[in-house]
């Protein structure tokens, strides 16, 4: 079986065609809203209800749309991969839970999952997909006016990033989907890649910002590039 053991990222180019915005296309989400605002610890204390409001406004877009071509083919791939004693990481950027929608076995959410709300007090974690206000009440520690978006934001550290380099060090094949490549640590992922001796590809619509970091590239939608590369990753593994 050729790449045994592929470790795919994936950001929010991947479910930008599900009718998600991605964040810095034009017309994306920082056009739109300051990231400082929304999207960090600071600007969480200064106006808990402002940032509760844009996750609550996100959180409200997830409900209504449906994983795309990409997704149901990466969850193909997973599958598949296991069934023949491989192994598939798929480790996303986005919030999001179109993979798993899209028939993915397992992902590895490095920024977190807007369906979950996170005690700011006690990190008590339950899944919660209606509108979360300030005055709420945790259900573990019964504490309220913490409870925030189980979203990592800027200054946080993101999850699972042993697991993730874990099994970035042991892939047989680094593949990075619909990200610009502009956030770290996910953006360094192609580099650690490439010193491990690992064959790297993007799929993306564009060259992203660090295109040049690729031995491989497929550019174009990721609604079409990847259900093609998936059947002929498919078709050689025979
Ligand atoms: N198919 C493939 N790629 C696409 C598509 C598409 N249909 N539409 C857009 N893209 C590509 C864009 O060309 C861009 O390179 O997806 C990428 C999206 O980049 P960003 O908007 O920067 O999103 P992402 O890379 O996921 O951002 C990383 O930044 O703000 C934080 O936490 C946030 O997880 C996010 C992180
Ligand atoms: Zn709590």
């Amino acid at each position: 079986m050729i790449a045994k053991r592929i470790f795919i990222l994936t950001g929010a180019g991947v479910s930008a065609e599900s009718g998600l915005s991605t964040f810095r296309d034009t017309g994306g989400i920082w056009s739109r809203y300051k990231l400082e605002e929304v999207a960090s610890i600071q600007g969480y204390e200064n106006n808990p209800a402002f940032v509760l409001e844009f996750y609550n406004m996100r959180r409200n877009t997830h409900a209504g749309v449906e994983p795309n071509e990409a997704h149901i083919a990466l969850g193909q791939l997973q599958t598949i991969w296991a069934e023949r004693g491989g192994a598939v990481t798929i480790c996303t950027q986005n919030v999001d839970n179109l993979h798993e929608r899209g028939g993915a076995l397992s992902v590895i959410h490095m920024h977190g999952e807007i369906a979950k709300a996170r005690c700011h007090d006690c990190g008590g974690l339950a899944p919660y997909d209606g509108d979360l206000s300030p005055n709420m009440g945790c259900g573990a520690c019964g504490r309220t006016g913490g409870m925030r978006p189980h979203v990592v934001w800027f200054g946080e550290t993101p999850l699972y990033m042993d697991e993730i380099y874990e099994a970035l060090s042991s892939a047989d094949l680094f593949v990075s989907i619909g990200t610009s490549g502009n956030v770290y640590p996910a953006a360094g992922f192609v580099s650690a890649a490439r010193a491990a001796g690992i064959p790297t590809m993007e799929i993306n619509l564009e060259p992203s910002g660090n295109a040049e970091a690729f031995d491989l590239a497929r550019y174009g939608k990721a609604s079409e590039q990847v259900p093609a590369w998936v059947a002929e990753m498919v078709a050689i593994a025979g």
